[in-house]
């Protein structure tokens, strides 16, 4: 499956919207993550490593891995992603390491990098969410030389994801019935699995070696209204949410802010949501 130069647009529109509360809200979340994956390949990488950070976001692994080239002496990292807003956010937390970083807009699931050699291709909750996972999964893994890393994080399914129920059961709970039935299925509930993401990574990828690691993180948000605000933005939730009337929005608004405002015991307090997802390591072959 490919997708059409419009899809790609309204993917890029969708995150520009949201960089700025991205980068606020969650990007504290996903740069531990982030770090994390980092971390568990650092010490396999050579001194001088060449590494590709693929949907970027605000920046916060291509800053832990060019930090990592500063602090080596040498190597240097690229740093994609479709939103031109997500790669401006990239580019300003990337400044003071400049000469180990660059950042570019780019569609990771065709890349474009022929001849690309990298020691590690890293994507933190990024590929996962591409309309066409398997040419980013490929992409990826082309990018690399032989033996070089392929490193992603996905979440895990709703059962070990309080960040994930907390949203997900209120919202359904709340949408008028047209939206909900039948049950809007979102399209990487096959890679909530370790044997799913593994499955799906290596049919579509040049990649063996697998392993599958768990990293819990926390999400504290400053209030319920933050948290619906991040909903709002999403694309994922967000997609859902404009398809209401005025009328149900504000309904859904109320219900869904309610159940927030229960479990962080009140309107002003912050909201703090514990999440897991499955690290997948692998090398190209
Ligand atoms: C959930 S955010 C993750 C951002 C960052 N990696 C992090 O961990 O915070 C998903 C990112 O994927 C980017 N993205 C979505 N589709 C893309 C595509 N086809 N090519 C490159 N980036 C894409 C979005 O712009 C967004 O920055």
């Amino acid at each position: 499956m490919s997708t059409s130069a419009n899809d790609d647009l309204a993917t890029a529109r969708m995150w520009d919207a949201h960089a700025p509360d991205y980068a606020q809200l969650f990007a504290p979340l996903t740069g531990h993550v982030a770090r994390t994956m980092l971390r568990m390949v650092e010490d396999r990488l050579p001194p001088a490593p060449r590494i590709l950070d693929i949907a970027c976001g605000p920046g916060d692994l291509a800053v832990a891995a060019a930090s990592l080239c500063a602090d080596r002496g040498g190597g240097a990292v690229l740093a994609i992603d479709i939103s031109p807003a997500m790669v401006a956010l990239a580019e300003r937390a990337l400044a003071p390491l400049g000469a180990h970083a660059r950042c570019e807009v780019r569609d990771g699931q065709t890349l474009g990098l022929e001849n690309a050699a990298f020691d590690a291709a890293l994507s933190c909750f990024g590929i996962f969410l591409f309309p066409d996972r398997p040419s980013g999964w490929r992409a990826a893994a082309e990018s690399l030389r032989p033996g070089g890393f392929l490193v992603t994080a996905v979440w895990r399914g709703a059962e070990h994801n309080e960040l994930a129920r907390a949203q997900v059961e209120p919202l359904m709970a709340a949408l008028p019935a047209r939206l909900t039935d039948p049950p809007p299925r979102p399209g990487w509930a096959g890679l909530a699995t370790a044997e799913g993401l593994a499955e799906e990574v290596t049919s579509a990828a040049p990649v063996a070696d697998v392993e599958i690691h768990v990293v819990d993180a926390t999400l504290a948000l400053p209030s319920p209204a933050a948290m619906w605000r991040g909903m709002v933005g999403n694309p994922i939730t967000g997609s859902l949410i404009a398809r209401c009337e005025p009328s149900e929005r504000a309904t859904v608004e109320r219900a869904v802010l309610a159940a927030f405002e229960r479990r962080a015991g009140g309107r002003d307090r912050p909201l703090v949501l514990g999440a897991s997802c499955h690290v997948l390591i692998a090398r190209r072959v």
